[in-house]
Order: C-alpha cells, then sequence, then structure tokens
C-alpha cells in the first residue's frame, strides 16, 4: 500500500517576542513561576507590524518549496487552516497562492484552494484532506501544500493573554514521504461545546477553565475511537506523543490521562499497584462523584511515580520545545509539537526511522482526533533543515508597552500605525488595502 504522508516542513515564526516572565508576570502583578511552571511558557510570539496570517503562512511555504525545488505545477492542492481569517468569503489560501505567484514563474491556476475551519484541529483536518485526496488517486501526481497559521490573539485583560501567540506551519503532503506516514486507523471524539468562540468577533469568548475539562474529555473520547480499529494502545507503542498544545501545562494534564488510560490491565499498571494501587474502577464506587474523587487522587499519584516520569520525559517532555518559546499557534500547535519531538530526536543522535508518534490533536468547539504517525527513512535530512531555533532566537523583545502597541496594531477594530521592529528581508510583506478592502501584499528582496 502506497504510504501517504507529511514529506516536508516548514516553521516561521512571528518575529517580535514577548517574555512572559520578565515583562509580563511583572505588569500583571503575577508571580513569574505561573507561566514558566505552571502554564510551563516563557515567551509568546508577535507578528512585527508587515506580519499577518499570510505572510507568515506564505513566507513557510515559500522557504519549503524553495528547499523541494518545488514549482506551482506541482502543487494540486492549498489548504489553509486557521481561526484567524479576516473575510467570510475569500480563503486565505488564494492570498498565499498570490503571492507566491509573484515570486515564480507559472500560476496554481489548476490548484483547489480552500480554507478549513475547527478552532484548533483544522490544521490536522487539512492533513486529513490532502491524504484522502491523493488516496483517492485524484492528485495526478502532484502533491498538497497544507498551511496552518494563526495569530491568536485574546482581549487585553483576558485570561488567555498569558497563552498567546503567532506563526505559520507549511506541510507538504506526498506519496511515500520522507518524514512521517500517516496511519489509516483514526479515532475522533466530537460533541458540540461551548468553550471556546469567535462570533463574528476577533478576539475569542473564552471559558478557559472548561476547555481545558472538553480538551480531555474529547481526546480520551478519541483515543478510545482509535483503539476501536487499531487495537489497544500501550506506552511503548509511541517514540514521541505530539498533542495539541495551547501552553505546555494543558499537556501534562492530557499526558497523565493518556499514561493512565494506555497502562489499564497491563503488567505496568499490576507493577504501580504496590506503589500507588490499582486504577480505580467505575463499579466498585457507590456514586459518581465518589468515582471521580479517587480518579483524581489516583491520577495525583500516578504523576508523580518513577515510571511515569520516565515516560513523560522520553515521549512528552521533547514535545514542548518550541512551543514554551512561542506560545499558542492554535493550528499549527499540534504540528510544531511532533516538529519539536523530531527535531529532539535528531539532536540526541536518535535512530527514529520505523518508529511510531501517536498524534493527539483538539480543536474547542469541539472535537479530538487520534491517529498514529510512522517515521520515514528521510526524516533526519528533512528536520535536520529546519532554522526554528535561529528564529526564535532572532525575535525582537518587546517591552510591554511596546506589546501593547503591537497588540493594537493587529486589532482589526483599530487604525493604528506602528514602525516595523524588525528589517524585512527576503520575505513576504503586508502593505496595506486596495479597492475593494481586500490586503495586499509585496516580496520584498
Ligand atoms: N507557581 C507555579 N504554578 C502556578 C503559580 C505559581 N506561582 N501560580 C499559578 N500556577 C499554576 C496554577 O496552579 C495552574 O495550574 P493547574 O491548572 O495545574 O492548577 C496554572 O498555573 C495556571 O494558573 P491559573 O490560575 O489556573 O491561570 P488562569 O486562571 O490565569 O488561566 C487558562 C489559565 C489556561 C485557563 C487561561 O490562560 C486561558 O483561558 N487560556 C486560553 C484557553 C486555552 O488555552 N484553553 C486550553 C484548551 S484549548
Amino acid at each position: 500500500m502506497t504510504a501517504v504522508g507529511i514529506d516536508a516542513i516548514e516553521i516561521w515564526t512571528g518575529k517580535l517576542k514577548l517574555d512572559l516572565a520578565e515583562t509580563f508576570a511583572p505588569e500583571k502583578g503575577e508571580d513569574p513561576e505561573k507561566y514558566t511552571k505552571g502554564l510551563g511558557l516563557h515567551a509568546s510570539s508577535f507578528p512585527d507590524a508587515h506580519e499577518d496570517i499570510v505572510t507568515m503562512g506564505a513566507n513557510a511555504a515559500h522557504r519549503l518549496m524553495e528547499r523541494k525545488g518545488l514549482k506551482p505545477d506541482d502543487i494540486g492542492r492549498i489548504d489553509v487552516a486557521t481561526e484567524s481569517s479576516f473575510d467570510n468569503s475569500k480563503p486565505v489560501s488564494t492570498y498565499i497562492a498570490g503571492c507566491l505567484e509573484s515570486v515564480y514563474d507559472g500560476d496554481f491556476h489548476h490548484a483547489n484552494k480552500g480554507e478549513r475551519k475547527f478552532a484548533c484541529i483544522a490544521g490536522t483536518q487539512s492533513l486529513d484532506d490532502a491524504y484522502n485526496w491523493i488516496k483517492a488517486g485524484r492528485n495526478r501526481g502532484r502533491s498538497a501544500l497544507v498551511v496552518a497559521t494563526d495569530t491568536a490573539l485574546y482581549a487585553r485583560g483576558d485570561p488567555g493573554e498569558a497563552t498567546q501567540g503567532a506563526g505559520a506551519v507549511a506541510m507538504l503532503i506526498t506519496e511515500e514521504p520522507s518524514l512521517v506516514a500517516l496511519s489509516t486507523e483514526q479515532g475522533y471524539g466530537s460533541a458540540d461545546e461551548t468553550d471556546f468562540l469567535k462570533p463574528n468577533q476577533q478576539f475569542p469568548s473564552v471559558d478557559g477553565k472548561r476547555s481545558m475539562q472538553v480538551y480531555l474529555a474529547r481526546m480520551r473520547e478519541a483515543l478510545e475511537d482509535y483503539e476501536s480499529v487499531a487495537g489497544a494502545s500501550h506506552p511503548d507503542d509511541f517514540a514521541y506523543v505530539p498533542f495539541h498544545t495551547p501552553f505546555p501545562g494543558m499537556v501534562r494534564k492530557a499526558a497523565v490521562l493518556a499514561y493512565r488510560h494506555m497502562i489499564r490491565d497491563t503488567p505496568i499498571e499490576e507493577d504501580l499497584a504496590e506503589e500507588i494501587g490499582f486504577q480505580p474502577r467505575e463499579e466498585d464506587y457507590e456514586d459518581r462523584e465518589a468515582y471521580k474523587e479517587a480518579i483524581r487522587e489516583h491520577m495525583d499519584a500516578l504523576g508523580s511515580t518513577a515510571a511515569y516520569q520516565e515516560w513523560y520525559d522520553a515521549a512528552i517532555e521533547p514535545t514542548l520545545d518550541i512551543s514554551r518559546e512561542v506560545g499558542n499557534w492554535y493550528t499549527g500547535s499540534v504540528h510544531i509539537a511532533r516538529a519539536a519531538a523530531l527535531k529532539r530526536a535528531a539532536e540526541d543522535g536518535r535512530d527514529l526511522a520505523g518508529e511510531v508518534l501517536g498524534v493527539g490533536s483538539y480543536g474547542s468547539g469541539a472535537q479530538a482526533e487520534v491517529h498514529a504517525e510512522t517515521v520515514r527513512d528521510g526524516w533526519k535530512e528533512e528536520i535536520d533543515q529546519l532554522n526554528v531555533d535561529e528564529q526564535i532566537d532572532d525575535r525582537y523583545d518587546l517591552s510591554f508597552a511596546e506589546y501593547e502597541n503591537v497588540h493594537d496594531r493587529h486589532n482589526h477594530d483599530k487604525s493604528v500605525e506602528l514602525e516595523d521592529f524588525t528589517i524585512p528581508e527576503s520575505e513576504f510583506v503586508f502593505t496595506g488595502r486596495g479597492r475593494m478592502n481586500e490586503r495586499t501584499y509585496e516580496y520584498v528582496e
């Protein structure tokens, strides 16, 4: 069976940085450790004045096309996943294609373009669409370009302000990919929820605590649904488990839940029983509240065991390397978690080819999806090309007053002029608005 999956990946971070412990926490009168330890975040990325979801997506896609020696004719599909769109009709993919056409001979006139929306899970859904399109044999030998791009801004003063971020991930989906092949098996957990939404407004209405509960509930359902087709999963099955990462603290909660689920009725649970007892079973409790309390206590105990810590350090912690420096990228977030894990494996000199990743995506509203990915022979060469560390280091470090101006500059309801903090070079930039209020762009040499 032909393998289909991610052949290449490129990451573009917004070029500004807000240091959460040094700059944000003191202004809010909060302990910096709430951010570094509680949420697990050091900094958020923000777009410079000349950046937006189109420039970040186009710049990531351009770098990817240059590196892979691709021409527009090689791409038969461009899907953009975003929850920061500025137009209810014209998809961001047309803007990105327009940017790319300005620097290439040829065009994307015969490529199918769209925009995917389901909060943060839309990036993974776009991967699905590309996978299905190729598997259906409709691609005529061409590849699909998937771009997940977001500027995750919250209203100032909202608790979500601590978990902002901006950046794009471009992925090339092909047959016989170099990086990872996607499993046919996948599982969903999906329900009508009101945890985070933007009813025709730029900044989200968010019930943060509820969104965390919904994330965990839907993720568990997705894992169970995945297991119904792939068979029971075990912690040893996966080299890494990249989760959707709105902030690393959320993943810490998801990881212990997943571990508890995967070790149930295995020798690991038996070994741990001497130390922390067997997992509570609902049938042993008189009412649901008592059962839930017992589960909470058991999870706390499980999270402190050496067995769990060892698994977490190996399979989860490496997935957070990029996220903790850039914040929430919404649709791109699970894709930078995968990239971070593979990057860490390359740095550690691991031979990962043939090993499996368990990928857990989530979007508020709400839906989780779980699938597996098999690492391919060309993974290391591909990952070695990433320059995300340099991009992270090169960001301009904002003062709090500058951050407020940047937030206003990207507020669609405000019209704020702002000087660039960084000088654009070899990249697409936002130049203003045209006669029909469309956004305009150009490539700066
Ligand atoms: N040292 C160490 N940890 C600290 C701390 C300190 N000084 N102060 C607080 N913390 C911990 C808290 O205990 C909490 O951890 P816990 O959840 O494990 O208990 C964590 O830091 C966050 O603190 P909290 O007071 O809960 O933060 P908050 O009320 O400001 O809100 C969110 C946090 C995530 C709810 C908020 O940022 C939000 O709404 N984000 C957007 C929604 C989102 O991303 N949802 C995720 C699902 S997609």
